[in-house]
């Protein structure tokens, strides 16, 4: 089985990519990655039966062969980061909605399968103490550059299905988080400032609420999409992990044994969504999928242990990320 990857040196990726080779001894990963700034080699470095092409998913002409030579893609190559699509939406627009066009389309010349990876930010959010989740079939209304490209990529999938035939399914997943996750991201910031000494920050009142999934918890369910998903649907990947942003920093702090009110208010950010939560119930249903981490403390606990004990993965990034938050006040 020769599986590529796209994004594989990002974080969701990279995860999968280590997951993919130790359960499937047969299997060789091709992961084709543009290594912007939030892609790391050193993520993958090392491993048997994983080949690294540095590209383009935007580029036709790199994408095709891997494609053709492949028997199934996995699209986690994406523009992710919110804060930047606010900043330099054209990012977004280039490879979420172009590349994942240009997948698409070797995908139908090669009859190659498809597993498209995308976000619950499609579905726009939700009020904080609502009872709704979202469900599969909600409207698309997404509130960002970042979310509204990853809701266009989705509609090219489902188009490319419907008029050509090409075997593909899609995932909307909730907030990962885990090894390997870049330190601009809210939960590996949070742990390194602490690491360095340095109080953490909380954009607004932190009362934001997001559905936390462990990254190996998300992988093991595009694992069973492909293998018992049904060609054309959506399935919403979550693990019943809802938080406040300001929950999630006292457990932070909890876990190095700082006081609950350690951290500092930054402004928040524009047009901030509320509340995301996922309806797993299709998922878990149609293929029987169950987390691993149900407790997210433990899950927690084992990634603060991540980012204590791999300084070196993310040391030579800090001083980068840091001196950019600070120049936008945050
Ligand atoms: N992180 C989350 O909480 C989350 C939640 C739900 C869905 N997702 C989706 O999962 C996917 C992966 O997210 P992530 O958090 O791992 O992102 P990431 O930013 O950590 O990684 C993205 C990877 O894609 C690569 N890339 C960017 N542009 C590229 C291009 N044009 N061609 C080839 N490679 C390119 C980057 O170099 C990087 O390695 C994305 O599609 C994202 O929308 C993420």
């Amino acid at each position: 089985m020769r599986v590529l990857v796209t994004g594989g040196a990002g974080f969701i990726g990279a995860n999968f990519v280590h997951s993919t080779i130790a359960a499937y001894p047969e299997a060789e990963v091709t992961v084709l990655d543009k290594l912007t700034y939030a892609g790391n080699p050193a993520s993958i470095e090392g491993l048997e039966r994983v080949e690294l092409v540095v590209g383009d998913i935007a580029d036709a002409d790199t994408v095709d062969p891997l494609v053709k030579d492949a028997d199934i893609v996995v699209n986690f190559a994406a523009e992710s980061h919110n804060d930047n699509s606010l900043r330099d939406p054209y990012p977004f627009i280039r490879t979420n909605i172009e590349g994942t066009f240009r997948i698409l389309e070797a995908v139908r010349r090669h009859g190659t399968r498809l597993h498209h990876i995308s976000t619950d930010e499609v579905y726009g959010d939700l009020e904080i103490g609502e009872p709704r989740k979202f469900q599969p079939g909600d409207p698309y209304i997404p509130s960002s550059p970042y979310s509204s490209s990853k809701g266009a990529s989705d509609l090219l999938v489902r188009a490319w299905v419907r008029s050509f035939g090409i075997e593909a399914t899609i995932s909307n997943c909730s907030n990962n988080y885990g090894p390997y996750q870049h330190i601009e991201k809210f939960i590996p910031r949070t742990v390194t400032n602490l690491i360095d000494g340095i109080r953490p920050r909380l954009y607004g009142t932190g009362e934001q609420v997001r559905d936390w999934i462990h990254v190996l918890d998300h992988n093991t369910a595009v694992w069973d999409i492909i293998h018992k998903g049904r060609i054309g649907e959506t399935y919403l990947i979550g693990a019943d992990g809802e938080l406040s942003n300001l929950d999630v920093t006292k457990l932070i702090l909890a876990e190095f044994g700082r006081e609950p009110d350690d951290f500092d208010h930054v402004a928040d950010r524009p047009g901030h969504d509320q509340r995301y939560a996922i309806d797993n119930s299709k998922l878990v249903e149609e293929t029987g999928w169950e987390p691993h981490f149900k407790d997210f403390s433990a899950g927690l606990h084992d990634t603060v242990e991540w980012y204590k004990t791999h300084e070196e993965w993310w040391r030579p990034q800090k001083e980068a990320v840091e001196a950019k938050y600070a120049k936008q006040g945050q």
